[in-house]
């Protein structure tokens, strides 16, 4: 079976010679080869560079053997156009910070918006160039929620305060925000889908912070346009969302191929909760890659069993790679999965 069926079959619930495997943030600080190209670029640069973007993506597609290329990017680059500036010095920074209904109105949040960073597409279509049709190639987005939470904080939070006083305190401004956000973000996705890439994952890393009313108003409500706004596209989406197993009665109902799910409930229990309208994606801790390699491959069969026999499962970790994981462990993970999953994924 080649890999581009592979994976949409996966992602559509159909029968699979075995589940493909990827990393979330395959490309990145754990390689050499990656702290190589950083040496002589910024990360917005690295971003803005196609030939560059490109050469990162292919890494972990030769040093791991991962089933499937992600752009790379980051979640942050369509905030630019948007009217704020994005560095990475000690993480992530967005300025000025978005504090009121003001700071809103000051954002520009047209469609057009996504016309301005053609550099994304260029990467894409060089991708999908050098790939042929050995790979699939996915593209991403934060969700409509993760980037708001960007655009208030200014850049990473823990308690994530100043978002939550404008949720309290001006509600209508910070719809009016994730409204405009996800106008662009459906953008955003389809040029990156025209370009060339064959599914696209929405990152909600920050929904779990809502209890499931405010999840609904706040994020699923905007995923939800986001998803249909695409749909005539025809590719398979991906929604991750961490920390979310309060969430999943909601999650179950978006309009989405495949659920990326963070560690913390085996996918049986997820799957017991959620019925069977989406494939699942993940989820071993990403810790494991620090582990002894019998622990890894442990971890990798202890995932693939609790998924069983059935086909929709996408192999991942439950988050993305830390800069402290190895090649060698990563690669361990992508082989355990290649040689367990065999058992495994509705076997056609
Ligand atoms: O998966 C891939 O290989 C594709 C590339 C990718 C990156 N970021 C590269 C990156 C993707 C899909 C992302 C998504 C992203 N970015 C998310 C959602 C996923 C998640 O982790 O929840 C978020 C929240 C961001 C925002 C962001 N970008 C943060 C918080 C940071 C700093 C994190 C840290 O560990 O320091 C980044 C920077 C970033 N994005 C790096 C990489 C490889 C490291 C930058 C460097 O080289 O210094």
């Amino acid at each position: 079976m080649d890999a581009i069926t592979r994976f949409l079959n996966a992602c559509r619930r159909e029968p699979v010679d075995r589940p493909p495997v990827w990393l979330m943030r395959q490309a990145g600080r754990y390689q050499a080869t990656y702290q190589a190209v950083r040496k002589k670029v910024s990360f917005m640069e690295l971003c803005r560079t196609p030939e560059l973007a490109c050469e990162v993506t292919m890494m972990p597609l030769d040093q791991l053997g991962a089933d499937a290329a992600i752009l790379f990017s980051d979640i942050l680059v369509p905030l630019e156009p948007m009217g704020a500036k994005v560095w990475f010095e000690g993480g992530p920074n967005v300025a000025p910070p978005v504090r009121d209904a003001a700071g809103v109105d000051r954002l520009r949040m047209d469609a057009g918006v996504a016309d301005e960073v053609g550099y994304v597409y260029e990467a894409v279509e060089l991708i999908r160039r050098e790939l042929g049709d050995s790979l699939p190639l996915l593209g991403f987005s934060g969700s409509p929620w993760t980037l708001a939470s960007y655009l208030v904080e200014g850049g990473s939070s823990r308690h994530h305060h100043e978002l939550k006083s404008l949720m309290y305190g001006e509600p209508e401004a910070l719809e009016r925000l994730l409204d405009g956000v996800s106008t662009v973000v459906s953008a955003y996705l389809r040029r990156q889908i025209e370009a060339g890439c064959d599914a696209v994952q929405l990152f909600d890393s920050w929904g779990g912070l809502l209890d499931p009313a405010r999840w609904q108003r706040f994020s699923g409500r905007w995923l939800t346009r986001i998803l249909e706004d695409i749909r005539d596209t025809g590719v398979p989406t991906i929604v991750y969302v961490n920390g979310g197993a309060h969430l999943l009665d909601e999650l179950s109902m978006l309009p989405c191929d495949v659920l990326s799910v963070d560690w913390r409930t085996p996918l049986a229990d997820v799957r017991a909760r959620i019925g069977d309208s989406q494939a699942l994606q993940g989820n071993v801790d990403p810790a494991i890659l620090r582990a002894p390699i019998p622990v890894i491959r442990e971890s990798v069969r202890e995932c693939l069993e609790s998924y069983g026999p059935d086909p929709g499962h996408v192999m991942n970790l439950g988050h993305g790679i830390t800069p402290d994981a190895t090649v060698e462990t990563a690669k361990a993970f992508v082989d355990a999965a290649k040689e367990f999953g065999e058992a495994f994924g509705g076997t056609p």
